[in-house]
């Protein structure tokens, strides 16, 4: 039975693939009046794919020129860009054109010498300020450059990605070293994780409440930039941040700064070899499993485990794979992401749903929130 169900499903797929192949299918459909939106969009969805890198560059040079912030001041007119660019007027041009072609700005209007005016555009004006977004894709010059061969990267058959360099803690030996990573090691991961946190702490807050609990460990909980989000939304919490020690010297810096070190502390150590610290009743691990493999993701998750009294709580969150309406998000980019990292996975919730099952946890449930692209979250009990 279930073979025929197959060979039905294959042969409408087959047939499927082979129209949407045809030349002369095409032509049909984008001639005819109803059926002309969908091959424009269809046209549109493959070209947006060859064309993706180069607007992503067509980004990265509004970045790295500040243009965004540069907007947020009011429009301004193309030779005074031009100007501020460092390029020539057609230069200038050639660049606004293309970014309001993404609706990264858009015209408005001319000046009094009749010059074309620019302001922000629909998904320009989101990144002002955004330093999330905008750390993001000044790191991507280094992942770029790891993908340049994705044949190779994917046979391991280039040069060592040099994002494998960027993430020490990813290498073969950090299961038992880790705890030995230099503080200019962890350096730029760091910044980068710390720029990103608080658009995933808010949406982890908006999703899950710590009210109720009594002392709350983070675990590879960076430079602590959660933990003074959860501290202002709940004042009475007790917290411990576990991360290798040059990280967790920098979060130290940050509670003190923060003014909560009265009741918030960083341990250094390595969460792979060592025991974490006792007494909590919740656990975090924010955008940390998709960084290990099941092996090393079992270690964690049942150090955890051991450090909670039964009924504890976890909470467990991070992009996962399959999201609906973001799988590219999982399975292109964390998927490749990743691979130029060297380790881990992004793993969908029934993965890690089975993964914590594994590791003494039960009651896993998820928990909605507000943008699943950028963090979805599974909380789960201690058996
Ligand atoms: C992707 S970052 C996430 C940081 C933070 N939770 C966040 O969301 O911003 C992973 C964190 O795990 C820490 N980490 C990696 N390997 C570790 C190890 N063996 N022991 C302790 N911490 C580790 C890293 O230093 C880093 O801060």
């Amino acid at each position: 039975m279930a073979a025929a169900t197959l060979s039905w499903t294959d042969w409408l797929l087959g047939w499927r693939d082979r129209l949407l192949s045809s030349p002369a299918f095409h032509r049909a459909a984008s001639g005819f009046p109803l059926t002309r939106p969908l091959a424009h969009r269809h046209a549109r969805e493959v070209f947006d794919l060859v064309a993706g890198f180069v607007y992503s560059q067509v980004l990265a040079a509004c970045v790295k020129l500040d243009l965004f912030r540069t907007l947020s001041h009011g429009p301004q007119s193309l030779s005074a860009l031009a100007k501020r660019f460092e390029m020539s007027n057609e230069a200038a041009a050639r660049l606004l054109a293309a970014a309001q072609s993404l609706k990264l700005v858009e015209q408005r209007g001319v000046d009094a010498s009749g010059e074309s005016r620019y302001g922000l555009g629909r998904l320009g004006a989101p990144l002002v300020g955004n330093e999330a977004v905008i750390a993001m894709v000044e790191h991507h010059a280094v992942l770029y450059a790891d993908l340049a061969d994705p044949l190779a990267l994917l046979r391991g058959s280039g040069p060592p990605p040099s994002l494998s360099d960027y993430y020490p803690y990813t290498a073969d030996e950090a299961s038992t070293r880790a705890a030995e990573i230099s503080p200019e090691k962890v350096a730029s991961y760091s910044r980068l994780m710390s720029a990103s946190q608080p658009l995933v702490a808010a949406e982890i807050l908006d999703a899950f409440s710590f009210n109720g609990y009594r002392h709350l460990l983070d675990v590879g909980g960076g430079e602590g930039r959660f933990l003074v989000s959860v501290s202002e939304r709940t004042p009475q919490l007790k917290m411990t941040l576990f991360d290798l020690p040059p990280v967790a010297s920098n979060a130290r810096q940050r509670f003190q700064s923060a003014g909560i070190a009265d009741r918030a502390e960083a341990v250094g150590g390595n969460f792979l070899a060592d025991e974490l610290p006792r007494g909590a009743d919740i656990a975090s691990l924010v955008r940390v499993i998709h960084d290990h493999d099941d092996a090393r993701a079992t270690t964690i998750l049942t150090s955890i485990r051991r450090a909670l009294p039964a009924g504890g709580t976890l909470v467990l969150a991070e992009p996962m794979s399959g999201t609906p309406g973001a799988e590219a998000m999982g399975d292109a980019y964390f998927g490749f992401y990743l691979l130029a990292m060297g380790r881990g996975q992004a793993r969908t919730a029934e993965q890690l749903t089975a993964l914590l099952q594994a590791c003494g946890f039960g009651k896993v449930r998820m928990l909605p929130t507000r943008i699943p692209l950028q963090v979805r979250m599974l909380v789960a009990e201690a058996v």
